[in-house]
C-alpha cells in the first residue's frame, strides 16, 4: 500500500505480482504408482491405492508464458517460479519473505581440488526448507477452502506449517515425538499452532492425525499425503538449475526422511528437460540416512522397491528419523534412475562433521546437513564419488536450532587476567 507521505513498501503479495495473469497450468493429478488421473481443483489426499499424487502441468503452456530470462530477472524466493506451481490465484499465495537460498562452497574443511557446495536452506522463513513445501500446502489448502490443518512432524515442518497457516489466518494442530528438539516444539506453539508431544515416533503421530481427521474436520498435511508440499520442494531443483545457468551439478547429497525434497527435485529436472530448459544430464541423487534409521539405504542395498518399517529408529538428526516413508518407491526410483546411491552414516560421524565444518569454515550445519557432509566424506573415501565431481550438500535447516556443545571458560574481571591462556 502506498501513501503520499510514506515511501512505498513492498507488500509480500507484491513479490508474487502478476500471478493472476498466468493462473495455474495444472492439467490434472496422477497416482505415482498406477498413473490413474485425478481432477485438478478438488481436495485430494493419497490415491485410491494409498500412494502419493503428483501434480501434472501443461508444460507447453508454461514454456509459452515465461522464459528463463524473465524468471532470472525476478527477485524473491520460490514464488518466482509461480508458473511451475499449482496456485491459481494471487489471493491465495502466502509469503513470509522468502529468498533464493545461497550456494556456499566449502573451503577449509574439504581437500584441495574438490568442489563441495552447500545449498543453505537455513535462510528461509522459520529457518528450514520446510517453508517451501508448507507455503505451497497452506496456499493450496486456502485455495481449496480448508480452514484447519493438522500434521505429524519431527519439528521443522510443524514450525513452517504453523507460521504460514497463521499468516494465512488458518488454524493448525501439530503432533511431535516427545524427544523433538525443544526449540521446535516451542516455536510451533508460539507461531500459532496447538502443539502436542507424543510418546512415539513420527508415524505414531501420523496415525493420530489419520484417525482423527474426519471427526475433527482436519486437512491432513502429512508428508506426501497431500499433493502440494512436493511442488514446493520442487523449487529446490528449479532454483539449483537456475543458479547453475540452467545446468545441473554432478551429485546431490540429500538428507532423507520422507524424501519429499529428493522426489521434488527429480520432478523439477524432468519438467525442465521436457520444456527444453535443461539438457538430459541429471545429477546423481544420493539419499543420506543415519545408521540408526536407514530404511531407504537397506531397501537400496537389497534391490527392492519398498522399504519395510525400520524398528527402534534412533538418530540425533531428528529430521531424518522417519522409520517408514510413504514415498519410499519414488525415492528409490530417483536414486536408481540417476545412477546415485543411498548411504548411512553414524551419529558420531554426523556430529564430528558438524563440528569440523563449523570450526574450519565457520558454517554451522544442522545435524541433517552435517549427515550429508559425513556421507560425502565416506563416499569420497570409498570411491563412490570422484574428487573432480561438483557436489551439492543440502543444509536443510539453520544449525542454530540444535543443541551445541557447552562452553565453560570464564574470566573474573576483578582478578588479574592471565593473558598467556589466549590462543
Ligand atoms: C533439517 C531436516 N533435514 C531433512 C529432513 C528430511 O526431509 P524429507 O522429508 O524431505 O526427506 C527434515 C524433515 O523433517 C528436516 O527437518
Amino acid at each position: 500500500m502506498t501513501s503520499p507521505t510514506k515511501p512505498a513498501l513492498l507488500e509480500p503479495e507484491q513479490t508474487v505480482a502478476l500471478y493472476d495473469q498466468t493462473g495455474s497450468s495444472v492439467t490434472h493429478l496422477e497416482c505415482s504408482m498406477t498413473g490413474e488421473r485425478y481432477e485438478a481443483g478438488q481436495l485430494h489426499g493419497l490415491s485410491k491405492v494409498g500412494k502419493p499424487l503428483l501434480v501434472r502441468y501443461n508444460l507447453d503452456k508454461i514454456a509459452a508464458s515465461v522464459t528463463r530470462e524473465q524468471i532470472e530477472a525476478r527477485t524473491g524466493g520460490f514464488w518466482k517460479y509461480r508458473e511451475f506451481l499449482p496456485v491459481g490465484s494471487a489471493a491465495n499465495v502466502v509469503s513470509l519473505g522468502e529468498v533464493m537460498t545461497p550456494l556456499v562452497p566449502l573451503r577449509n574443511s574439504v581437500p584441495t581440488g574438490t568442489e563441495v557446495i552447500v545449498k543453505d536452506e537455513g535462510r528461509l522463513p522459520t529457518g528450514s526448507f520446510k517453508a517451501r513445501g508448507l507455503a505451497l500446502a497452506v496456499a493450496m489448502a486456502k485455495e481449496l477452502g480448508q480452514s484447519h490443518l493438522a500434521m505429524p512432524t519431527n519439528g521443522n515442518a510443524g514450525a513452517a506449517l504453523a507460521a504460514y497457516a497463521s499468516y494465512a489466518g488458518m488454524k493448525t494442530t501439530v503432533f511431535c515425538p516427545d524427544d523433538t528438539p525443544e526449540v521446535n516444539i516451542r516455536e510451533i506453539e508460539l507461531q500459532g499452532a496447538q502443539v502436542f508431544t507424543v510418546n512415539g515416533l513420527i508415524n505414531d503421530c501420523g496415525k493420530i492425525v489419520l484417525d482423527g481427521k474426519e471427526a475433527m474436520g482436519w486437512s491432513d498435511i502429512s508428508t506426501l499425503k497431500e499433493p502440494y508440499r512436493i511442488e514446493g520442494k520442487k523449487t529446490m531443483g528449479l532454483e539449483l538449475a537456475e543458479q547453475f545457468g540452467w545446468q545441473v551439478p554432478d551429485v546431490i547429497f540429500y538428507p532423507t526422511g520422507g524424501g519429499t525434497g529428493l522426489i521434488g527435485m527429480w520432478k523439477a529436472f524432468a519438467e525442465l528437460e521436457a520444456m527444453g530448459w535443461i539438457g538430459s544430464k541429471r545429477p546423481r541423487m544420493v539419499a543420506v540416512q543415519s545408521t540408526g534409521c536407514a530404511p531407504i539405504v537397506k531397501a537400496w542395498e537389497d534391490g527392492v522397491e519398498h522399504a519395510p518399517l525400520w524398528e527402534n529408529a534412533f538418530t540425533a538428526a531428528s529430521g531424518i528419523r522417519v522409520p517408514a516413508a510413504v514415498g519410499d518407491f519414488l525415492i528409490l526410483r530417483a536414486v536408481r534412475e540417476s545412477g546415485g546411491f543411498a548411504i548411512a552414516v553414524t551419529d558420531e560421524h554426523i556430529m564430528q562433521a558438524r563440528d569440523e565444518v563449523a570450526r574450519k569454515d565457520g558454517f554451522l550445519l544442522c545435524p541433517e546437513g552435517a549427515a550429508t557432509f559425513a556421507a560425502w566424506q565416506s563416499a569420497l573415501a570409498s570411491g563412490q564419488v570422484g574428487k573432480d565431481e561438483r557436489v551439492i550438500l543440502f543444509n536443510c535447516a539453520t544449525g542454530l536450532k540444535y543443541p551445541m556443545p557447552p562452553i565453560s571458560r570464564s574470566l573474573d574481571r576483578h582478578q588479574p587476567i592471565d593473558y598467556g591462556q589466549f590462543k
